[in-house]
């Protein structure tokens, strides 16, 4: 009876416009009655002066108790500065003891979105919640983070592809959908379509100018079918999500993500910077994973600028307590700082924080990035990073990080480990190795890598990362490192534990001399066809005694060693190409000529990806020296002492140019190439169908007839 007064209660009141809401919970201690501690985090978006918060209900299973038993706080997060009170948005937090008997649903509903262009009335935000223990982590499931901020505007002819953010504390799958199960009145809008693996929304027609109403649903998976066990001691299956299964598995949790974007008249282009603010460094990118530690501020910069000077806001979904300062900088420059300080119940949540930059007519792409709270001590770890010319260092001081485990610590890319001395933790890498990250912030390009500690597997304890340095170095765009960086691989660097930090480079010769290498400036370098290409590799150690080994090389149509269309050169330490002559001088050096050839199929570029390992001189069970293996051994195990990790290097794009009859003759070329085009064309489709004998029989043919394994296509 009390829960309908609240529902009717609700319903009579004055006529708020719901504009958006979105809820996650996140499970707290487990007392040894079997009670957990719950808490809810949800926004409520308004259109207008700020509302009325929202207030759930017990919609199914146990947890009638609910709305009396826990205790609820909401606050204004943020709201409309433009002096028209457009709109509001808020924060609550529900906290209480929940029982384990089973899923329950958690629901609110209300009468009136805002009048929009489908006409949708009325709004129901639904959750649904199991409290069981997951047999993969030990602890009950924690839903799917995702927000919006209040007031999404898009002209008409710029809304193509929306993507949203969601983020799972578990890395659990996520899907976003239209509306849920439960609910037959959902509206899906006609004209958006959602991909529900990547929650990016895509026009599929055309949009009306005004508001467009989004009512999606977001829901988790395990990675592995897993259990759920409830205090009865009742076990559910939880199958992993399979796209190609006809099952259809049930999520582990349901959270509801609603919003509205207005469609605004069309405009004249949609670059930003020009037509709306464009974001400028250091914003955070979309999708991006901030740390915080409980009682430590967290600093958040926002910076974006528009031609006219007009930015006056900056709007942001954020939590309870986040405050936002503004300022002007030069050139119609606005940065907005946003500071928040995690309290002891943030502890482990994932906060999502989504942010545009305003002006009166127009607004930049929404961002959203995920605040994840940890415990201030492993977060203080001091680190000193350096910017080189192309690669990136960082000193970590171990006093820092007390408690931290430096052997279960790596960076993106597992292969590179970290050294250490007595005091520090170093790492070295260049701006293409080890998982370093490369992206367009605007005005710089950002190359980002991190220190993350991996699992002790010995230790009780979920899936939480216990420590997670993130650094970067920023080169500004104009400057040519950009450029450089793009069209000619510069050298590759790598730390390991055993052999310090090494490098190697990898470049292109004009002639088999070796001593002159192609200029930087003049890639992608262009060959002809059939002409030799010079290409050199080169270990860099300090350590006196190491072998360089080349276990492989291979071409590739792009700059991908694992793009599907590729041609081995060398595989498994043996050189397969038989133009291939090697020139090795000395241990550290892997010097080979090539004949240059291209793809089929309109791709006019080359790359070289090789495989390389360095070993200690004279270890008889290295890599370095088996050499050419015809049947690798799968098992073998690696002595951490004796070799390095195996790294990739790529060099080009070469790009290959048609032989002319002219320059076929300079260079003493066969028949074949000095042929017409005509007929050069032919024989590349004649080589496509030569391809698969060939490689079936490893048959020896004339060289030129060799060359046509090249052509081949996967
Ligand atoms: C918000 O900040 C105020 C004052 O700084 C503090 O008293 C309050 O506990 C904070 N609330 C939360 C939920 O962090
Ligand atoms: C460890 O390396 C760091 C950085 O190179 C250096 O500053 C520090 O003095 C070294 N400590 C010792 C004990 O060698």
């Amino acid at each position: 009876m009390a829960l309908l007064l609240v529902s009717l209660a609700l319903s009579v009141g004055p006529a708020i416009c719901f504009n958006g809401g979105s809820l996650t919970f996140t499970p707290g201690k487990r007392y040894p009655d079997g009670l957990l501690e719950m808490h809810f985090y949800y926004r409520e978006s308004n259109r207008g002066p700020c509302g009325s918060p929202l207030n759930w209900i017990c919609e199914s299973g146990d947890c009638s108790y609910l709305p009396y038993t826990a205790l609820i706080t909401d606050e204004v997060t943020d709201q409309d500065h433009s002096n028209q009170t457009l709109w509001c948005q808020s924060e609550g937090h529900m906290t209480t003891n929940v029982t384990n008997n089973g899923p329950f649903i958690l629901s609110d509903s209300g009468c009136c979105w805002e009048n929009n262009v489908h006409d949708v009335g009325g709004w129901t935000l639904r959750t649904r919640v199991d409290t069981g223990q997951r047999s993969d982590t030990q602890s009950p499931n924690r839903s799917p983070v995702s927000a919006a901020v209040s007031n999404i505007r898009i002209p008409q002819n710029c809304f193509q592809n929306f993507p949203l953010m969601v983020n799972d504390p578990d890395g659990d799958v996520v899907r976003c959908k239209f509306s849920d199960a439960n609910c037959s009145s959902c509206h899906q809008h006609p004209n958006i379509h959602i991909d529900e693996g990547s929650c990016i929304l895509h026009r599929n027609g055309s949009l009306a100018l005004g508001l467009h109403v989004f009512e999606l649903m977001l829901e988790d998976y395990p990675v592995s079918d897993i259990t759920v066990t409830d205090g009865n001691g009742v076990s559910s299956a939880k199958n992993a999500f399979n796209l190609t299964g006809n099952t259809n598995p049930t999520p582990l949790s349901q959270v509801p993500l609603h919003f509205e974007i207005q469609i605004l008249p069309p405009v004249q282009g949609c670059v930003p910077g020009a037509n709306k603010p464009s974001f400028l460094t250091p914003t955070p990118l979309h999708g991006e994973e901030y740390h915080a530690a409980v009682g430590h501020v967290l600093e958040i910069t926002l910076r974006a600028q528009s031609s006219d000077n007009s930015i006056f806001d900056f709007q942001v979904s954020g939590p309870f307590n986040m405050s936002k300062t503004l300022r002007n900088e030069d050139h119609g420059v606005s940065v907005a700082t946003l500071t928040w300080m995690p309290q002891e119940t943030d502890l482990y949540r994932h906060v999502p924080v989504c942010f545009t930059a305003e002006t009166l007519n127009s607004q930049s792409e929404m961002r959203c990035i995920v605040v994840v709270v940890a415990k201030s001590k492993v977060l203080s770890g001091e680190a000193e990073v350096s910017c080189g010319d192309n690669s990136i260092s960082i000193v970590v001081k171990k006093a820092s990080m007390e408690g931290i485990d430096q052997n279960w610590l790596q960076l993106r890319d597992p292969t590179c480990s970290l050294t250490t001395n007595e005091t520090h933790i170093l790492g070295t890498m260049s701006l293409n190795t080890c998982g370093t990250t490369v992206e367009d912030s605007g005005d710089f390009m950002v190359f980002k890598n991190e220190i993350n500690s991996f699992e002790n597997p010995n230790a009780v304890i979920t899936r939480r990362n216990q420590v997670k340095i993130g650094f970067s170095c920023q080169y500004p765009k104009v400057a040519s490192v950009s450029s450089h960086y793009v069209n000619h691989k510069s050298d590759y660097i790598f730390t390991e534990s055993s052999f310090g930090t090494f490098g190697y480079s990898f470049e292109v010769f004009t002639d088999n001399s070796f001593n002159s290498q192609v200029d930087p400036n003049l890639y992608p370098v262009e060959v002809k066809l059939m002409e030799m290409l010079y290409m050199g590799i080169e270990a860099h150690s300090a350590l006196p005694e190491v072998k360089l080994f080349v276990e492989s090389c291979r071409a590739t149509p792009e700059d991908n060693p694992y793009s599907t269309l590729y041609y081995d050169i060398i595989k498994d330490g043996c050189v397969l190409d038989e133009t291939v002559k090697v020139y090795s001088s000395d241990s550290t050096k892997y010097d080979f000529e090539i004949q240059a050839f291209k793809f089929t199929g309109g791709f006019d570029e080359v790359y070289i990806s090789c495989s390389v390992i360095l070993c200690a001189e004279g270890s008889p069970n290295s890599r370095c020296a088996q050499g050419c293996l015809q049947q690798p051994s799968r098992k073998r195990r690696r002595d951490v002492n004796q070799e390095t990790a195996r790294h990739y290097i790529t060099q080009g794009p070469l790009r290959v140019l048609r032989q002319t009859q002219h320059s076929a003759e300079e260079n003493g070329g066969s028949v074949h190439v000095s042929a017409s085009t005509g007929v050069f064309a032919g024989l590349f489709v004649v080589s496509i169908v030569v391809l698969v004998g060939l490689l079936v029989y490893n048959a020896k043919k004339t060289r030129a007839l060799d060359r046509m394994r090249l052509l081949s296509a996967f």
